[in-house]
Formats: C-alpha cells, sequence, structure tokens
C-alpha cells in the first residue's frame, strides 16, 4: 500500500454565514474536494439565503434544494444543520484539522468576538479558537465601523485568520473567475491545502 493510502483524509469545517461572497464559498468547497478532505458544511439561514442569490439566482428556493446544489452530493462532504449541536465540530475532543467560514457576515464576527455561541457556526469556530486550531474568517463588509475592526482584532488576536475577500489584480485577471480564485487560493493556501488555482508570484 502506498503510503499516501495511509493517510488520513484531511478534515475542514465549511461555515457559511450572510454576507456576501458566495462564489468564493463554492470554490473552497471544490478545492477541499478535489484535495480529497472530508468537509462538513454548515450555513445559517442568512447564509442559505446568499448562496440561492449569488450562485443560483433564485433567493427563494429552499434550504435543501440550496445545499444540495451547493454540495452537488461529492463524496467526502457532509451538511450539519445550524442547530446539530450533536455533529463533531460541536466538540474540541474531534480530530478537526482546519476551520473556514466564508463568507463571514459582521454579525457572526461580532457574535464570535463576544464568545456567544448561537449556532453551529459559531460554536465550531470557538472551538477552533481554544484547542488553538487554524481558522480562517473571510469577511467582506466594507467599509468598516470601528466595532467591526475591534471584532476582528479580537478574533485576530485569538488566533483566527482574518482573510479579507479583498481580489488582487497583479495576477493578470481577465474574468470574475479569476478574481474569484484569487481569494479562494489564499484561502486554500491558508488551510494547508495544495492547488494550482493562481500562477504564484515569482513562478
Ligand atoms: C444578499 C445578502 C447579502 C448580505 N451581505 C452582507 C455582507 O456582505 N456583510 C454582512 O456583514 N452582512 C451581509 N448581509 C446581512 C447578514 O446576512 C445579516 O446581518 C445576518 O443576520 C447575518 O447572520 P449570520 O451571521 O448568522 O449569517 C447580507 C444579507 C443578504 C440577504
Amino acid at each position: 500500500m502506498r503510503r499516501r493510502d495511509t493517510l488520513p483524509a484531511m478534515k475542514v469545517f465549511l461555515g457559511i454565514t450572510g454576507a456576501s461572497g458566495a462564489p468564493y464559498a463554492k470554490g473552497i468547497l471544490d478545492g477541499l474536494v478535489a484535495a480529497g478532505a472530508e468537509v462538513g458544511v454548515c450555513a445559517s439561514s442568512a447564509g442559505i439565503e446568499v448562496l440561492a442569490t449569488e450562485l443560483y439566482r433564485d433567493a427563494s428556493l429552499p434550504r435543501d434544494e440550496v445545499l444540495a446544489r451547493f454540495t452537488d452530493h461529492a463524496a467526502g462532504v457532509t451538511i450539519h444543520a445550524p442547530d446539530d449541536w450533536k455533529s463533531p465540530f460541536a466538540s474540541g475532543s474531534a480530530r478537526i484539522d482546519a476551520y473556514v467560514v466564508c463568507p463571514c457576515s459582521m454579525s457572526t464576527v461580532g457574535t464570535l468576538a463576544s464568545g456567544a455561541m448561537t449556532n453551529l457556526i459559531h460554536r465550531a469556530a470557538s472551538v477552533a479558537l481554544k484547542e488553538r486550531r487554524r481558522l480562517v474568517l473571510v469577511p467582506r463588509e466594507t467599509p468598516l465601523s470601528s466595532i467591526h475592526l475591534r471584532g476582528l482584532a479580537t478574533l485576530n488576536d485569538a488566533g483566527a485568520v482574518i482573510l479579507l475577500a479583498a481580489p488582487g489584480f497583479y495576477h493578470g485577471a481577465d474574468t470574475v473567475q479569476d478574481l474569484v480564485d484569487f481569494v479562494v487560493a489564499r484561502c486554500l493556501d491558508q488551510l494547508g491545502v495544495e492547488h494550482a488555482l493562481v500562477r504564484r508570484w515569482g513562478d
């Protein structure tokens, strides 16, 4: 047996909240699946609305339909309800390698910075921080109030990576997808996932 076959798959939590940026979430999921990761997906109600609006152009799509389209029955992907406290992602005792909340709303930033946990996304992110595991938060909001900035600084100080959904243009972007790929690539880098989405500076 090759050594690669003996390694357990990387386990990643993908939380989706109600900020603009659904194409980034889809790109991250696709990148994780392509890398053979096991992915737990949890979307808030507002997150579902954003996925439906931005990916499927139909804000009235029901939750199950949105998530079925989003995950496309990909191998290794599980879907978790926001109140699924029995999920492995709700506990520090489960072996989870990395957590990402993309897109990350300012409401979720404020909740996380306060230490409150009212859904599985908050709980999983809080577990990541207390267990000193990799947590990547991808906000899009702009401009930012001092309340937002303080919340983000608090989370940064607690160990989260704040990765703004702010694509660069220096890699020769021709299409919107190129800009999406830029942000997705930076997220996958932070999660430790191999990809070939964007030519690296200097290559
Ligand atoms: C289409 C759409 C786009 C939104 N974009 C943003 C955004 O970019 N940033 C943000 O902080 N909130 C945004 N909101 C508002 C949040 O969804 C709202 O504050 C919600 O309560 C967030 O809850 P959640 O963090 O549990 O998902 C948007 C809402 C909708 C419906």
